[in-house]
Formats: C-alpha cells, sequence, structure tokens
C-alpha cells in the first residue's frame, strides 16, 4: 500500500455486545483492512452510558459518556451506531450525517421506524447509510438485494430472521416439549433475553420484514405496516400435528407482491414442509429465501446474531464505505420510487389449518364442513381422532383470504358442536 494512505477517523456510539466486537477486530486486524480499503480506520471516540466499566479492547482515553461529541467531532468521519434503541440514536445520526458523516447502524429498530427521514438526510447530504447488520446478522442479504439482484423483480421474500423463536420452535419439534419450558432453557444458555417479548411476539422479526420488504419492491415500509403474530401460543400439539403432516412450524417474516401489485408484509408461525429449504434451518441460525423472476429461488442462510458475526457485517460496511472515499464516489442509495400500498391483512391468501376440539357424536364433521363452506373457505383434509367424548378434527384448507377465514373461525367458536377452537395455524405453499 502506498505510503500517501489516507486515515479515516471512526466513532462509534455503543460499545455492548456488538461494539466490543467491532472495537476487537479493528484492532486486530488492522493492517488487514487498511489494505483492503486503501485508509487506515482509526477508532479514535466511542460513546458509553457507564465510564466506569472496563472495556477491554478500548482504551480510556478513547470513551466518552456525551455521545453528542462523537457526532459533532469534526476530525471523524465516518459513524457507528450500535447502541440501539430509538432516540437518542435517531437524532444522533441525523446530527452525524448533517455534520458529513457516514453512518453504518446495526439498528433494525430505528430503520423500520424512521428510515425514509434517514436515508433522506443521507442523500441529502451525499453521505453513505449502510446497514447490513440490522437484518439477519452476518447473513449477506441487505446487499444483495441493494446491488446483485437489483435488475431483478423480486416476487417474494421469505426469512427466518430471529435466533430466538427459531431456537424455541427447533427445540419443540425435535424433543417435543412444551414452549414454556424450552423458553427457560434459552434464556438460561443466552438464546433469549430475560425479557423475551420482542423476540417471542415477532416485533424484532417485524422490523427486520420491514426493511426487506422495503428493498425487495423499492417501497417504504414501516413496522407498523406488517402483521405480526409471535410464538408464544404454539402448543407441542401444534408442533406434533405439524410434524405428522411432515412440516415444520417456523416464525416466518414474508413479503410478497399481491396480484394487485399491494406489499403483503406480515410475520406469523407457519407451517412450512420439511422438503422446504428453510425447514432445515435450526437453532439460532437465520435464513432469508428469496423469490425472484429472472433468478430463480435463492437462500441465504447463517448466523443472525452474536458481537463477532454482527461485527463481520458492520466492518464489511466499513471497508465499503472506506472504499467510496479513497476512491471517489458515493454507495447505492434507497429507491422507493415504486410507491406501493400495503395490502390489508384481511385480503392476504394462505391455506390454514384448523385444529378443533368437538363433541364426540355423529353429524358433527357434516356441520363443520357446512361451516367452512358458507363462509367459501374449501376443505382440503380433515382428520378426526376420538378422546372419549371429545374429538380432535384438524381441517386443512385450500389458500382462502384472512378475512373468509376469521368468519369461519368465529362460526365455528359459535356452534354447539364445537368445545374450542384450539388453534389456527398458516400453512405456506400452494395445496398439492
Ligand atoms: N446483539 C446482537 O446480536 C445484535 C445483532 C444484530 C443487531 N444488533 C443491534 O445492534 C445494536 C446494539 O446491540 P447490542 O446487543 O450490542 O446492545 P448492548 O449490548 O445493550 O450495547 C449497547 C451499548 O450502547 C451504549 N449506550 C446505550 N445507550 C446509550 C446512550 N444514551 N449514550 C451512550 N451510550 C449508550 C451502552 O453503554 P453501557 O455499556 O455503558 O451500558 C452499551 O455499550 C442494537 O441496535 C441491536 O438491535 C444486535
Amino acid at each position: 500500500m502506498s505510503s500517501a494512505v489516507k486515515t479515516l477517523n471512526v466513532g462509534m456510539l455503543g460499545c455492548g455486545v456488538v461494539g466490543s466486537s467491532v472495537a476487537r477486530l479493528l484492532k486486530e486486524d488492522s493492517g488487514d483492512f487498511a489494505e483492503r480499503s486503501g485508509a487506515h480506520l482509526t477508532l479514535v471516540k466511542v460513546a458509553v452510558r457507564d465510564l466506569s466499566i472496563e472495556r477491554e479492547h478500548v482504551p480510556k482515553t478513547l470513551l466518552t459518556d456525551d455521545a453528542l461529541s462523537v457526532v459533532n467531532d469534526p476530525t471523524i468521519d465516518i459513524v457507528i451506531e450500535v447502541m440501539g434503541g430509538i432516540e437518542p440514536a435517531r437524532q444522533l445520526i441525523l446530527n452525524a450525517i448533517k455534520n458529513g458523516k457516514s453512518i453504518i447502524t446495526a439498528n433494525k429498530a430505528l430503520l423500520a421506524l424512521h428510515g425514509a427521514e434517514l436515508f433522506e438526510a443521507a442523500d441529502k447530504n451525499q453521505v453513505d447509510l449502510y446497514y447490513e447488520a440490522a437484518v439477519g446478522g452476518a447473513i449477506p442479504i441487505l446487499r444483495p438485494m441493494r446491488e446483485s439482484i437489483v435488475g431483478d423483480h423480486v416476487h417474494r421474500v421469505m426469512g427466518i430472521v430471529n435466533g430466538t423463536t427459531n431456537y424455541i420452535l427447533t427445540k419443540m419439534d425435535e424433543e417435543g416439549r412444551a414452549f414454556d419450558e424450552v423458553l427457560k432453557e434459552a434464556q438460561k444458555l443466552g438464546f433469549a433475553e430475560s425479557d423475551p417479548t420482542a423476540d417471542i411476539e415477532g416485533h424484532d422479526a417485524a422490523a427486520k420484514a420491514a426493511i426487506l420488504a422495503g428493498l425487495a419492491f423499492h417501497s417504504r415500509v414501516t413496522s407498523s405496516d406488517v402483521y405480526c403474530e409471535g410464538i408464544s401460543k404454539i402448543s407441542a400439539r401444534d408442533v406434533a400435528v405439524a410434524r405428522d403432516m411432515n412440516h415444520v412450524i417456523k416464525l416466518l417474516a414474508i413479503a410478497e407482491l399481491t396480484d394487485k401489485d399491494q406489499v403483503s408484509v406480515r410475520v406469523h408461525p407457519t407451517l412450512i414442509s420439511r422438503q422446504h429449504p428453510l425447514a432445515s434451518v435450526r437453532n439460532a441460525f437465520n435464513a432469508v429465501f428469496v423469490e425472484a423472476e429472472s433468478a430463480g429461488e435463492l437462500m441465504f442462510y447463517g448466523r443472525g446474531a452474536g458481537g463477532a458475526p454482527t461485527a463481520s457485517a458492520i466492518l464489511g460496511d466499513l471497508i465499503a464505505i472506506a472504499r467510496n472515499k479513497t476512491r471517489g464516489g458515493e454507495g447505492h442509495g434507497e429507491s422507493d420510487y415504486a410507491d406501493l400500498s400495503i395490502a390489508p391483512i384481511d385480503d392476504v391468501m394462505s391455506r390454514y389449518l384448523i385444529r378443533l376440539d368437538v363433541a364426540d357424536k355423529p353429524g358433527v364433521l357434516a356441520t363443520v364442513a357446512q361451516l367452512f363452506a358458507s363462509h367459501n373457505v374449501s376443505i382440503e383434509t380433515v382428520r378426526q381422532s376420538g378422546r372419549g367424548d371429545s374429538a380432535e378434527l384438524i381441517v386443512a384448507t385450500h389458500s382462502a383470504p384472512e378475512s373468509a377465514l376469521k368468519k369461519t373461525v368465529a362460526a365455528l367458536a359459535k356452534s354447539d358442536v364445537v368445545k374450542s377452537v384450539e388453534s389456527v395455524l398458516r400453512i405456506e405453499g400452494n395445496s398439492k
């Protein structure tokens, strides 16, 4: 490398799980990074809340509890935001952009809420805003969508984008255990937070679904556009029934273009066939499956979280930005020209699996079938198993709109022959 090589100063907001790995890799691999990017990348300031905590890879002299001093420092070229949360992260990033700094963030919650504002500010100030780590941790998925397949028409993106829920569902499937028991174990092993709500209720996956949908369909999609159901109601029986059908239950983030050219974006537990590539994604791993007109099917797989995997994606962004700065030019901005509307969940078509506890007497099946037919929901298969004076009916439907299914379920719940509607789950894929 030439001796006239540039130095680019890097500031970081946050030094927790992800930030400390970024600091470590910047220290350990600085020589390689300089060769790869054409610039010496030097960490010069790191904002944290608690200055008294020892940070193994960051000298005390670099630490500050004044995050504004990082984004206002005229010597800093690039700011890495790994503090998380909405405020003050949003305002700090906007300030840094106004001050001409390029940004890297791993903050999916912020991007899914305020992406439009941040991308517009970056565009206006001609700086880069990169965020590969925000979806799928180490998995390169956003840059391939922004660059490699941007010349194609994406029809659908389906992802397992939350490691905690995938770990829990894998254990339920493989070991036949109950949700609460596996959640407790996941918390003990560090796969789930002490407050697991954002993961198990699907909010974390919803933020990622919004980001993926926006990129796939060149439209602005925010987390409030995402229909979201978590996995906390999934029972061991649901998992066993799926297994009997040669399916597995996964929490899927699905973004697709409807027949009316609207964007349908949703997160919910879904039965997928064991033959589907996503069915083999086990434990805390993540994967994103993309269906595009010319490319066909693509799958991206890897570690969706953790300090080092997430830092890998951040350093990829850092080197990409450094290359832009040393060779001139900017990275690719976001495009939202398509301006598509969001499909209401009631219009979304899906197949369903409905599990009913019914009275075990003659005529029940006919009554249940009639309730489905009267709401134009066509039955694909029915299985019945006796349990004393009760029976379990497992009904799989052909594709039907969500609104019709909801009416059917409401009618079933009121029917004299149905003791309870035990569960309603969506099935991915077309009927055979
Ligand atoms: N962890 C993962 O595997 C993962 C994966 C992908 C994306 N992400 C995203 O990466 C971001 C960081 O996650 P993390 O797991 O590294 O979080 P974390 O371990 O909680 O670390 C947060 C860091 O930010 C600092 N901080 C928080 N608020 C601050 C404030 N107001 N001023 C100054 N510093 C502040 C904290 O300081 P103290 O240390 O002093 O408390 C801490 O160092 C989040 O947006 C998250 O969604 C994380």
